[in-house]
């Protein structure tokens, strides 16, 4: 495994076959692994990309208390099939600061996360597009974890042209349900006990919205779940479309997302998963859009 850090080098590198990308912030754990399985098996050549994108952190102090450590993951990395680690300096992939052209994620970018972290998925999408260029590869492989994510990358390059396929993974839990997490880290004992509310919600909401619950009486014993946490404060908790991450019509009938993002204590949490609304065989509106469970 080749750790390369600059553009010219990852350039010079000998493409093989089917090149597959996994983009990462670092910090990597059992989740970012299970999305290097799947590239491996659906691939012959495998970048991992570890990059702090500044992009997409609205908060500096967020940004700045990101766990780096590029020696862990390399060593994470190791005898996991992976071709070539490119680890690039923020001036090798923002040499003048903040660049002057960038991403628009347009209306899907200001709903839930991107309500939450203006300019999130615009500075999520200019660093996609720039590590789709640098990278070349013909799939790229993202976390359902972060749905709403997978819904913008989707549409960048469907819009913007981009010649590659976009696959998921499916999230990866521990034993007791809680989503993998590089912010995992930041919880307390307490907290973390805590946290398991929103994997039970979101549970307990799939299950219900398959029995023919209504949406809005899923919604509001979900939040009320939710709630019964004292140090979880909710901040959405809904039902999305997976074509274009906007809550759910009245008449929506097909596969859709149940999202949920929560501070517990000091640390923001997200988490998904996907359910079925009406029979089904009733208008797939959303099957051919998200993947199945
Ligand atoms: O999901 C992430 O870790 C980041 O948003 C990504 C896709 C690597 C872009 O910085």
């Amino acid at each position: 495994m080749k750790v390369v850090h600059t553009a010219q080098d990852l350039a010079a590198w000998p493409r093989k076959g089917r090149r597959v990308v996994v983009m990462t912030m670092g910090a990597l754990h059992d989740g970012h692994l299970a999305l290097v399985r799947q590239a491996r098996e659906l691939g012959d050549q495998v970048v991992v990309t570890v990059f702090v994108n500044p992009l997409q952190f609205n908060e500096s102090t967020d940004y700045e208390r990101y766990p780096r450590d590029l020696e862990a993951d390399v060593a994470r990395l190791k005898g996991s099939g992976v071709d070539v680690v490119f680890a690039p300096a923020d001036d090798t992939m923002y040499p003048d600061g903040v660049p002057a052209a960038s991403v628009s994620a347009g209306e899907m970018g200001r709903v839930l996360e991107g309500a939450a972290r203006p300019g999130h998925f615009d500075g999520v999408l200019t660093v996609v597009a720039k590590l789709l260029h640098l990278t070349q590869p013909d799939i790229a492989v993202f976390g359902a974890k972060d749905a709403q994510q997978v819904i913008a990358v989707r549409a960048l390059v469907r819009d913007l042209n981009f010649p590659v396929e976009i696959a998921t993974a499916p999230t990866v839990r521990d034993a007791d349900g809680l989503a993998q997490s590089s912010r995992n880290v930041f919880l307390s004992a307490s907290e973390r006990e805590q946290a398991l509310v929103l994997s039970r919600a979101l549970n307990v909401a799939d299950e219900q919205a398959r029995n023919g619950v209504q949406v809005q009486n899923v919604l509001t014993q979900g939040r009320a779940m939710l709630e019964s946490a004292p140090e979880v404060r909710v901040d959405y908790f809904t039902v999305m479309n997976p074509a274009n991450a906007q809550p759910i019509d009245s008449d929506y009938r097909g596969e859709a997302v149940i999202a949920v993002a929560a501070h517990v204590g000091d640390t923001r949490l997200i988490d998904n998963v996907t359910t079925r609304i009406g029979p089904r065989d009733a208008d797939p509106q959303g099957d051919a859009a998200w993947p199945a469970k």
